[in-house]
């Protein structure tokens, strides 16, 4: 019998998919579905920033060019007072979908600066959440603003985070770091325990007959695994944080390549918005004839089995291996 079980986040859970915050998760019944469908944790949908407070001097200081710079208040929540419950009603949904279903309930805050709202994990974790997902994004605009000081507002947010609660606290992250391996280490110093990899952020495009600035939500495939793939195989094992792997798994080889890369988890949103909860089943149906076929015996047994550190040829995640993708495509040219 093949073994799915995994750990994250110091959580036992029965197989490494898990439900990534989407809108699926915004109602009991939803968040009933992703149980029901196999998934073995659910992250709830995000709290903005935003929604618990408007008034933070430091959201003003990081937020100067006004909410449009904050990009997923205009891609997931174009709306954001009336798209989303207020910040009691989200409490009162960590502690129904605890009360409801058996598997970890991790809720999600969103947002960046180190004001008042923070303390509203406090309230997450009174309500019951199993973890806390903090998904730090910023789309930096100000060219005054360094990078250092940027990560700097990142590392204090964990840090006063994770002074006010005992919740494993997991940090969501983008790839747009210069030193991801760094500041890998730096959020795990700070207290993270899990990263996730990565936020799909959405890039807004122009529609030309308005002539404005069209918001647009294009759910991922299978070829968008190759990003958080390759950084995942990179940190594992040179960090001291649990990983879980997001963006692009679709199919039940995504889910293998995620664990071998050295996921302990791998968090899908966009099949599940496009299929149905359902395929989560599917997803993890082929994960398993897929270990079957190859005499794999549990999931323990993969992770990292291919990380950087396990490979043959640990160039092939680097600068080397881009030459020889490059390469491949010599022989195509007309000669
Ligand atoms: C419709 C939709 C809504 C989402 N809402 C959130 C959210 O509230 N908070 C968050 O951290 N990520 C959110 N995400 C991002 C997903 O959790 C996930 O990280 C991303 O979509 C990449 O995974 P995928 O390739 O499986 O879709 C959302 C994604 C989709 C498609």
């Amino acid at each position: 019998m093949t073994d799915l079980s995994t750990t994250y986040l110091g959580m036992e859970l029965k197989n490494p998919l898990i439900a990534a915050a989407s809108p699926l998760s915004k109602k009991l019944d939803g968040i009933r579905r992703l149980e029901d469908s196999g998934l073995s944790a659910v992250v709830m949908y995000s709290l903005f920033e935003e929604q618990i407070t408007h008034e933070s001097n430091e959201l003003d200081h990081f937020l100067n060019a006004g909410t449009e710079s904050f990009a997923e208040a205009i891609t997931y929540f174009p709306d954001l007072p009336t798209y989303n419950l207020s910040p009691d009603a989200y409490l009162d949904l960590v502690r129904k979908a605890r009360e409801a279903v058996q598997i970890p309930v991790i809720a999600s805050l969103n947002g960046i600066s180190s004001g008042g709202w923070a303390a509203y994990a406090q309230k997450i974790e009174q309500a019951g959440a199993s973890a806390l997902e903090l998904n730090l994004y910023y789309l930096p605009t100000d060219p005054n603003l360094s990078g250092a000081e940027l990560e700097q507002a990142y590392l204090k947010l964990v840090r006063d985070v994770c002074a006010k609660v005992q919740l494993p606290l997991a940090v969501k992250l983008s790839p747009f770091f210069t030193v991801l391996p760094q500041m890998a280490g730096r959020l795990t110093e700070a207290g993270a325990r899990g990263l996730v990899l990565f936020n799909r952020f959405y890039q807004p495009d122009l529609d030309l007959e308005k002539l404005e600035v069209a918001p647009r939500l294009k759910l991922s495939t299978s070829d968008d695994l190759l990003l958080p793939l390759r950084w995942i195989a990179i940190l594992h094992g040179r960090v001291k944080a649990d990983l879980a792997l997001s963006s692009g798994v679709h199919t039940g080889q995504d889910l293998i390549k995620a664990v071998m890369a050295g996921a302990n988890a791998a968090m899908t949103a966009s099949a599940l918005v496009e299929h149905g909860p359902s395929r989560a089943g599917k997803i993890l149906k082929e994960a398993g004839e897929w270990m079957d076929e190859h005499e794999y015996a549990s999931v323990r047994q993969m992770l990292g089995s291919m990380s950087q550190k396990s490979v043959s040829e640990p160039a092939a995640f680097e600068r080397a291996n881009y030459m020889k993708a490059l390469r491949t495509y010599d022989d195509r040219m007309p000669r």
